[in-house]
């Protein structure tokens, strides 16, 4: 799966349809009349499109990834300014003016002291933060196969591996981040926003199958690939569907 802009778009309207329109309205309003919106690991910008018709016309968004490649991607979107910088040094990252920090398919990348680091810059600014889809470690099929378990078991384990910034927080993103910022002050909500991953998305799910074979295997799952083999077989009859959770944290002087 990795970050490839094929894999990114197959799963962006997955990931459209999953995000909470609620939440979604919230992080809006919490941008304010003349939004300034820093997206944190943008990708091609997946973020910037789920809010667009939502903000008005002179929004603008800096958008911040360490793949020159996607970024050259996003660029094309319009009002907004790109920065290649790794994550790893949130001191330099754009904030001046800065009215909302996003993030979406992130945090499960990020570790404990990244978010604390995180949670601390914003409080000390005062800007709210707004994060779709981190995975939470939930994962369903229709029809289910004894294999599936195990197979989920080992895959959260190496999603708790070191991604470049310390042990990744892998499913225990949402909630990590939500008593990190509570700590903090910050009035934290969340929706669960499961994919649902059915008969219209199967190549996103064959694709989906193969990475998690992978991922599984090297956690050392046996079997993965009879798995991945049965599960490719099966896509189009079968629904999937992977746990995820948006959050929004708004600091004590947002009104
Ligand atoms: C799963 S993708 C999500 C992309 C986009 N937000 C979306 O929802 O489609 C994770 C993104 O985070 C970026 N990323 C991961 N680690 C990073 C780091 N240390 N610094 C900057 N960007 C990073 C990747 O390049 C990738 O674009």
């Amino acid at each position: 799966m990795g970050f490839s802009p094929e894999w990114l778009s197959l799963r962006e309207p997955v990931d459209r349809q999953a995000r909470d329109a609620d939440l979604l309205a919230q992080a809006v309003k919490a941008a304010g009349p003349d939004p300034v919106i820093l997206d944190l690991g943008c990708g091609t910008g997946s973020t910037l499109r789920a809010f667009a018709g939502h903000l008005p016309d002179h929004a603008r968004w800096h958008l911040v990834d360490n793949d020159p490649d996607l970024l050259q991607i996003a660029k094309n979107l319009g009002n907004c300014d790109t920065h290649v910088l790794d994550l790893a040094d949130l001191q330099a990252l754009p904030l001046q003016g800065v009215t909302l920090v996003t993030a979406s398919a992130l945090l499960d990348l990020m570790s404990a002291d990244w978010v604390d680091s995180l949670v601390a810059l914003l409080a000390d600014k005062g800007i709210g933060f707004y994060a779709a889809l981190s995975y939470d470690g939930v994962m369903q099929w229709d029809p289910a196969l004894p294999r599936d378990h195990p197979v989920t078991e080992a895959f959260n384990q190496h999603q708790r591996n070191d991604k470049g910034l310390g042990p990744a927080l892998g499913p225990d993103a949402a909630t990590v981040a939500m008593d990190a910022f509570a700590r903090a002050g910050f009035t934290v909500t969340h929706a669960s926003t499961p994919w649902r991953i059915d008969a219209d998305h199967t190549d996103m799910h064959r694709e989906l199958v193969q990475g998690i074979a992978q991922a599984a295997s090297e956690a050392g799952a046996s079997m993965t690939e009879d798995w991945a083999r049965t599960r490719i077989g099966m896509a189009s009859d079968s629904l999937c569907l992977i746990g995820h959770q948006d959050i929004l944290a708004l600091p004590p002087t947002h009104s």
